[in-house]
């Protein structure tokens, strides 16, 4: 149905506004996507809805985007890594921040799609800040277990920025409801009795983690505005960019992190070859990449 010609007026276009470079082998899901959306606005030919995109109905973009990104995802996905997270990463970012006096967690979840991942970080965090002693109490109560939300109660102050590019997956993650099944295969006992409600059809994730999460539209070719981060997620989106867009996305995560900040790619992302600064983080198949402390000689 798409000409080559128009094939590619498409891929520049989506590329330009997304990143997302579409090789010619997924030409067909293009098309299909494309015919959806015409279908949509009564239109019959692929010139004219590109026109419409182009130049009239910036929206229509946003929602033909919508339908090009692939949303796969689940709570505590790439196990080895999340383990690497808790056992390793958050230890010595709240070892780096209380050092400064700064008890500040700031992460981000970039590509988040329906929230499981930034909703996971959470609920680890959550468990990080309430295992931590506290200065301020006694130690029998030195773990600041009596939080009644979030991360209140204790003296961290927490907060996972989660964003994505489509509106449609931060419209699931905001309500923060999920299948029963989908999260029974994902998450275990321990997790599920202290982080989730359920009414036996769906599971939802409590209040208190919920709040720790703040969900915004974001569109990763676009700078963010976000600095002096501790740690940034942006797992399995990298894939659809080419080589030069995820320098860009790289040079841009470099600089909102704090000096000694984390980054977290998808298991079939990394940073090899792109020759950055980051030191490579590596425990029993988690994997990661450290921005040099200040003062420190950086790695690769
Ligand atoms: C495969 S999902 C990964 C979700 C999660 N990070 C994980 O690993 O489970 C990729 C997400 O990246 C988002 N995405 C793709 N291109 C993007 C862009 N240019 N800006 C922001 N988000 C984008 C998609 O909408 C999708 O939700």
């Amino acid at each position: 149905m798409l000409t080559d010609e128009e094939f590619r007026l498409f891929r520049n276009l989506i590329y330009d506004e997304a990143g997302i470079y579409l090789k010619e082998a997924r030409k067909d899901f293009l098309e299909h996507r494309v015919a959806k959306r015409m279908g949509v606005k009564g239109l019959s030919s692929p010139y004219w809805y590109y026109k419409l995109i182009t130049d009239t109905e910036k929206t229509e973009l946003l929602l033909l985007l919508d339908l090009l990104t692939v949303n796969e995802t689940s709570f505590f996905r790439n196990g080895p890594q999340m383990e690497l997270f808790r056992k390793v990463i958050l230890p010595d970012v709240m070892r780096m921040r209380s050092r400064d006096m700064q008890k500040r967690l700031r992460i981000w979840s970039a590509g988040c799609s329906t929230g499981e991942e930034p909703y996971s970080v959470a609920m680890l965090a959550h468990e990080a800040i309430r295992n931590a002693p506290s200065p301020f109490l006694p130690p029998d109560k030195g773990r600041a277990g009596g939080m009644s939300g979030g991360a209140e109660g204790s003296d961290w102050d927490v907060r996972i920025f989660a964003s994505d590019l489509s509106l449609s997956v931060l419209e699931t993650a905001s309500k923060g409801e999920y299948a029963w099944d989908k999260v029974r295969a994902t998450v275990d006992e321990h997790y599920l009795s202290r982080y989730f409600d359920t009414d036996g059809t769906c599971y939802r994730v409590r209040d208190e983690i919920r709040k720790m999460v703040v969900f915004d539209f974001h569109n990763l070719k676009n700078d963010n505005g976000l600095s002096n981060l501790d740690i940034i997620f942006c797992r399995n989106v990298m894939i659809y960019f080419d080589e030069e867009e995820q320098r860009r996305l790289i040079d841009k995560f470099c600089r909102s992190l704090n000096p000694g900040g984390y980054l977290l790619l998808g298991h079939a992302e990394s940073l090899h070859g792109l020759g950055t600064g980051f030191e490579f983080v590596y425990d029993n198949k988690g994997t990661a990449y450290k921005k040099p402390e200040q003062g420190k000689k950086s790695g690769a």
